[in-house]
């Protein structure tokens, strides 16, 4: 495959290469570009963070699980691209000033998050950071590096952004659609390609379970599945659209789901994570499933001419088996637009950056003090996102109150046989599902619940 793009303001073609090879190999080991780090070469550590921009702007980005593939028509910023000439970049400046670096093994992919963050102004830096492990300076100094660099403008010149990106590579790759309707003709044509849509899932098959991808399908140019369409009674989110993107769109609608998003890996993961590759690979511990289940969404598949919709539950057959055909795709999910009365509790061992342990997303209806409907749905809990349907029938038709619920408890035990592993033990997993019905009747009455415990 040819790939074109920029780096570090410099144009670049490279001809015939494995699109699959990941961008830090290339940076490290053929470009000799060696500020970028390898640390976990799983998207975890941050320590490879990259800035990547295209027209919707410049995105901080893993560079250990970013195909080649992905970068044709973009502009590639490194760490070595940041300082022009001897006048180092206000971040990198306040990092110097501010200590904000010891060992320094993780100061590079930190100086890229806060300077992809001062660039967009964003200046959450908790969260900007969340993605970024350094363990011997604190953060107390990085942080008050962010805070420093924040006071400085972007400097005349520093554009990673530029106003022409380079001539993108062979536009009519059949691998590299820019239309569904061309993805639909190249999966009828290779049905058993690989689907590569933001590669955080599918990055690791290469990285870490050396698997061969080829061939391949890269997503992220298909424009029309980057949509999100809010109308009056429902709303359609395209596949390739990003968790950060939908984070930001979804925070009006459904504030609840849009913090759980906050805490979905990191800014770098959420910058190329997309909805369809949530819902696709099928994980039982995928965070947006059980949100939009609760939500009831549905999915919109489409194959060759054919589309077809169903709800999104069914989607989920068993542990590693979906509902999807060769040569069928994701093309996008949407729900009704309703009145917010969704929570989503995310427990994990970590608070930002980790995998969830269980995730609860409930959305009931009351009317006049009685449950009239009621969608609770689970990860972590079963091989799939599933529902807590006993524990639905309990409450529907019941008056919305403490007793209820209590007396709902019991029937988690016949919807759920949750299993141990390194994240949870099945007690626990069953004990803090049930907790999280109480957390959300007691948020509901506006009650505080920090440390509120079943009574059994
Ligand atoms: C560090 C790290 C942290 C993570 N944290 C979380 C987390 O907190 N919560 C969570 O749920 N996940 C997490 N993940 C997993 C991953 O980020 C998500 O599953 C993500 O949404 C995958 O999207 P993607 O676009 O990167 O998919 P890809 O990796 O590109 O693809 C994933 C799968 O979906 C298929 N696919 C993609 N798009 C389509 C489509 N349109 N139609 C059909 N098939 C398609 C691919 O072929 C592949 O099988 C994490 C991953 C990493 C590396
Ligand atoms: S090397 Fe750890 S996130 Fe890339
Ligand atoms: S400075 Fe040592 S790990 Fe960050």
């Amino acid at each position: 495959m040819d790939i074109a793009f920029l780096l570090n303001g410099e144009s670049v073609t490279l001809h015939d290469v494995d699109p699959t090879r990941t961008t830090l190999d290339w940076l490290r080991d053929s470009q000799g570009l060696t500020g970028t780090k390898e640390g976990c070469n799983e998207g975890d550590c941050g320590a490879c963070t990259i800035m990547v921009a295209d027209s919707d702007g410049a995105k901080a980005v893993n560079a250990c699980i970013l195909f080649l593939g992905q970068l044709n028509g973009k502009s590639l910023t490194t760490i070595e691209g940041l300082a022009q000439g001897d006048q180092l970049h206000p971040v990198q400046d306040a990092m110097v000033e501010k200590h904000g670096s010891q060992c320094g093994f993780c100061t590079p992919g930190i100086t890229m998050s806060l300077a992809a963050a001062h660039l967009n102004d964003d200046r959450n830096h908790d969260d900007v950071l969340a993605g970024n492990l350094c363990r011997c300076t604190g953060y107390a100094p990085i942080i008050r590096a962010a805070e420093d660099a924040a006071q400085t403008p972007v400097p005349e010149g520093f554009d990673p952004t530029p106003g022409s990106l380079p001539e993108a590579a062979d536009h009519a790759d059949i691998a590299r659609p820019e239309t569904s309707e061309a993805l639909a003709h190249a999966l009828m044509t290779s049905p058993h390609a690989t689907l590569i849509a933001g590669a955080t899932d599918v990055g690791l098959w290469a990285t870490k379970a050396l698997r061969d991808l080829n061939p391949v399908i890269f997503l992220n140019g298909v424009k029309d599945l980057k949509d999100v369409k809010i109308g009056d009674k429902d709303i359609r989110i395209g596949a390739g659209v990003t968790l950060e993107f939908l984070r930001k769109v979804i925070a009006p609608l459904h504030p609840h789901f849009a913090e759980m998003l906050r805490r979905f890996a990191s800014v770098q993961v959420r910058n190329v994570a997309t909805i369809g590759g949530n819902i696709a690979n099928g994980s039982p511990i995928g965070d947006t499933p059980p949100a939009l289940i609760a939500l009831d969404a549905t999915l919109h598949l489409r194959r060759g001419n054919d589309r077809r919709a169903i709800p999104l539950e069914q989607f989920f057959i068993d542990y590693g088996k979906q509902d999807r055909q060769p040569g069928e795709f994701v093309e996008a999910v949407s729900f009704p637009r309703q009145p917010d009365r969704l929570r989503v509790y995310k427990l994990s061992k970590r608070f930002d950056q980790d995998i969830s342990a269980v995730l609860g997303a409930f959305n009931l209806s009351v009317q006049d003090g009685a449950i009239t409907d009621a969608r609770i749905v689970f990860g972590g809990m079963a091989g799939i996102p599933k529902r807590a349907s006993h524990v639905e029938t309990a409450l529907i038709g019941k008056d919305w109150s403490e007793a209820t619920v209590r007396a709902a408890l019991p029937a988690f035990e016949k919807d759920f046989t949750p299993m141990s592993d390194m994240r949870a033990s099945a007690s626990y997993r069953m004990r803090t599902a049930q907790n999280m019905l109480l957390r959300y009747w007691h948020e509901d009455q506006g009650h505080s619940t920090s440390v509120l415990e079943v009574q059994s």
